[in-house]
């Protein structure tokens, strides 16, 4: 699997270097690159940006940069691609477009900045045979521009790709699986902390009651989260 991202702050992307994502970039499990979107814009400032038409706040993303730099992502690499454009308009990411996107080749993220990035370079690149376009929120708030967002993705897409985690059993257990389940509470020594002993039936070695104890306490946390919203 490839990851790219298109950005004016390729730097903000330094933190893919750590960590579990950063071994499996090393040992070539996925590779990871950046495409500084300045290096294609044209004219003495290299401008990415303009003001809207029709008026308003901040500043649009030029379809011009856009296009050639997406032009030269197809040039350079064969075959499809997902390109995906982080927005707040976009459809809320959530585990079941992770699992799918990790099933894909090659990734793009075409990350914008202002105001969003001038609404025909989606229109342009939707009818290409070449490229599955996806608009992609990461939830119901705005930020800055869709690096950080891109940063979430990639972690939630690449730790479900084969010999990225060590151990591909942590998948099934843990937290918004296939079922919905939240994970049940976990506990490890000492055995009392403060004064808060860990469930008794942890440490009783009884495989089905711990089974059956955590499984409870998943659903009770479920409850709980319910309530919350
Ligand atoms: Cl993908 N981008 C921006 N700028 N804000 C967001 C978002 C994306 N998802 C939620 N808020």
């Amino acid at each position: 699997m490839k990851f790219t991202a298109v950005t004016i702050f390729p730097e903000y992307f330094a933190p893919l270097n750590l960590s579990l994502i950063g071994k499996a970039i090393e040992r070539e499990a996925l590779s990871f690159e950046t495409i500084d979107l300045r290096e294609f814009a044209t004219g003495n400032h290299r401008s990415v940006d303009d003001s809207p038409y029709g008026g308003g706040a901040g500043m649009v993303m030029s379809p011009e940069p856009w296009g050639a730099a997406i032009d030269n992502v197809l040039a350079n690499n064969g075959g499809e691609i997902d390109l995906i454009f982080p927005t707040p308009a976009g459809k809320v990411f959530n585990q079941r477009i992770a699992e799918s996107l990790s099933n894909s080749n090659h990734l793009v993220f075409a990350c914008g900045r202002y105001e969003g990035i001038d609404a025909r370079v989606v229109e342009f690149y939707r009818t290409n045979p070449r490229i599955r376009l996806h608009e992609i929120s990461i939830g119901d708030y705005v930020i800055n521009g869709g690096e950080g967002a891109t940063l979430v993705m990639i972690e939630a897409i690449a730790r479900l790709i084969p010999g990225v985690i060590g151990n591909p059993e942590s998948l099934l257990e843990e937290s918004h699986n296939e079922i919905g389940e939240l994970e049940y509470p976990v506990y490890t020594k000492p055995a009392t902390w403060r004064g808060l002993p860990v469930p008794e039936v942890l440490l009783s070695g009884n495989h089905g009651a711990i089974e059956n104890w955590r499984k409870e306490a998943a659903r009770k946390r479920k409850e709980g989260q319910d309530r919350r919203e």
